[in-house]
C-alpha cells in the first residue's frame, strides 16, 4: 500500500473553513485529520461537534478524528452519528481501552489508539490485534507547529515489530512536525499515514505540498 496523507485542519483558516475543505477535496489528500481538544487532557481547546458537522457536510474524503479529550467513551455515538470514519482515542485517557475500542467498532467506525511521546510502544501489546490503526505522536499533543521529536523513529520501528510479531493489520500513523524533511524517513521506518498541519496550510500552495508529500 502506498502511504496516505491526512492534512490536519487545525492549521486551516477557520474563517474560510469551507474553502479549505474544498481545497482538500480537490487535492491528493486521502483523509481529513480533525483534532478535538478539551482543555483538560491537553492545555488547549480546539473545536467540537458543530464544526465536525460542517466539515462532514462539505468533505468528500473520510474524516480521521483525533480525540485529545478525557473520557472519550462518553462521546462515541455522537461521532458515529456525524459520519466520522476513523475515531482515535488516547491510551493515556482510557482506563478501559479495550471496551472503548469495541464500542467504537460497534458504532461502525475504525477503532484507533494514539500514544503520547512519553508512552512506550509495549503498552499496546494486548490491544494491537483489535485496532485499525496506531497513531504515534511525534510532538506533545495540544498545538500545531511544534518541532518533531527524533525518538519517534525508534518508536515506529518497535511498533512495526510488534505488529508483525502479533500478526496485526494495524496501520501506523504519525502526527506532529511532519514535513518534507522527515516524510521519506518516516515512511521507510514503517509509517502508513502522514498527518501534516502547518506544513500544508501555512504554505503558499497547500495543494502542491500535499502532492509532494504524497509523492515522497
Ligand atoms: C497536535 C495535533 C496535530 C497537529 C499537527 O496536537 O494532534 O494533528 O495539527 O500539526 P503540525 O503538523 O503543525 O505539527
Ligand atoms: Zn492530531
Amino acid at each position: 500500500m502506498s502511504h496516505l496523507i491526512a492534512p490536519s485542519i487545525l492549521a486551516s483558516d477557520f474563517g474560510n473553513l469551507q474553502r479549505d475543505i474544498t481545497l482538500l477535496n480537490e487535492s491528493d489528500a486521502d483523509w481529513i485529520h480533525c483534532d478535538i481538544m478539551d482543555g483538560v487532557f491537553v492545555p488547549n481547546i480546539s473545536f467540537g461537534f458543530p464544526v465536525i458537522e460542517e466539515v462532514r457536510k462539505h468533505a468528500k474524503k473520510p474524516l480521521d478524528v483525533h480525540l485529545m479529550i478525557v473520557e472519550p467513551y462518553k462521546f462515541i455515538t455522537e461521532f458515529s452519528d456525524l459520519g466520522v470514519t476513523n475515531l482515535t482515542v488516547h491510551y493515556e485517557a482510557c482506563p478501559n481501552l479495550h471496551r472503548t475500542i469495541q464500542k467504537i467498532k460497534a458504532n461502525k467506525m475504525n477503532g484507533c489508539v494514539v500514544i503520547n511521546p512519553h508512552t512506550p510502544v509495549h503498552v499496546l501489546e494486548d490491544i494491537i490485534q483489535d485496532v485499525y490503526m496506531v497513531l504515534i505522536m511525534s510532538v506533545n499533543p495540544g498545538y500545531g507547529g511544534q518541532k518533531f521529536i527524533d525518538n519517534t523513529y525508534s518508536k515506529i520501528s518497535k511498533l512495526k515489530d510488534l505488529i508483525i510479531q502479533k500478526n496485526s493489520k494495524a496501520l501506523i500513523e504519525v502526527d506532529g512536525g511532519v514535513d518534507l524533511s522527515n516524510a521519506r524517513k518516516l515512511i521507510d521506518t514503517g509509517v502508513d499515514v502522514l498527518v501534516a498541519g502547518s506544513f500544508v496550510f501555512k504554505a503558499d500552495n497547500p495543494k502542491e505540498i500535499i502532492t509532494q508529500l504524497k509523492k515522497v
